[in-house]
């Protein structure tokens, strides 16, 4: 399988304000030409959308969107916002089925690809999140969960979309799987989208996510089958970030 452009996103969760937006330009300036070979991205919060997509507009960090509603079309539904909307402030990602999403607002395997084909529709990539809680794993149902999860949340057609693998466990402290552990992980993704859509499956991006940091990041990015990482708390700050995006072999 030919190497697939690495995707290095970060996702803000739900911090940062306006003036941290400085971030993206200070990103693109400590990475830069070093970093054509790949894709560079940053999620923000929702209203800080369109200022993002206007503060990258001198280099080639690339913004995205954290959620959207499932109901593609405009719609009597406040508080709400489609995916169509976020593509119009400038997101070209959207991330879907975040763990934090799965758990703390119940959002099923079903829910989440309606989310995802709601990209599509708006031209957006989504980036399908997926991955096992600790009880999960020690139950022994990693592979069980995660293909399914891949399975059941993927579209069956519309555009090119991105997987991240996100251990539930992994996420927002310090641990992360062994190299061995998100290779073998990895490999599972790639055979569960290759059982579901063929050779198309060989384009589609595993990012790993949890607890990447610029310590860890060149070690990840060595394993066999990842294609990228999605970044939590290092992303936002530039240095931090930009650190993780020059650890990957990709950036010259
Ligand atoms: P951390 O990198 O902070 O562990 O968060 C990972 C994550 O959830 C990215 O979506």
């Amino acid at each position: 399988m030919a190497a697939l452009r690495p995707l290095i996103a970060g996702n803000w969760k739900m911090y940062g304000r306006r003036a941290d937006l400085a971030e993206i330009d200070g990103l693109w300036k400590r990475v830069g030409a070093s970093a054509r070979a790949l894709d560079v991205l940053i999620c923000p919060p929702a209203p800080y959308v369109a200022a993002a997509a206007e503060a990258a507009k001198g280099g080639e960090v690339q913004i995205g969107a954290q959620d959207c509603c499932a109901v593609a079309e405009d719609a009597a539904r406040t508080g709400d916002v489609n995916a169509a909307m976020l593509a119009d402030a400038g997101a070209r990602y959207l991330i879907v089925g975040h763990s934090e999403r799965r758990s703390l607002h119940g959002e099923s395997d079903g829910l989440v690809r309606r989310k995802a084909e709601a990209a599509f529709a708006a031209g957006l990539i989504p980036i399908i999140c997926v991955g096992e809680t600790q009880a999960e794993r020690n139950a022994g149902k990693l592979a069980e969960i995660v293909s399914r999860q891949v399975r059941e949340s993927t579209p069956a057609e519309g555009g090119p979309f991105v997987i991240a693998y996100e251990p539930v466990w992994a996420i927002g402290g310090s641990t992360t799987p062994t190299m061995a552990e998100i290779a073998e992980v990895h490999a599972l993704i790639r055979e569960t989208l290759s059982g579901n859509f063929g050779a198309r499956a060989n384009e589609t991006r595993i990012l790993y996510g949890g607890s990447v940091n610029p310590k860890n990041a060149g070690e990840i990015f060595a394993v066999g089958g990842v294609d990228g990482a999605l970044v939590g708390r290092a992303s936002l700050k530039a240095a931090d970030f930009a650190a993780i995006i020059l650890a990957h072999p990709a950036a010259r």
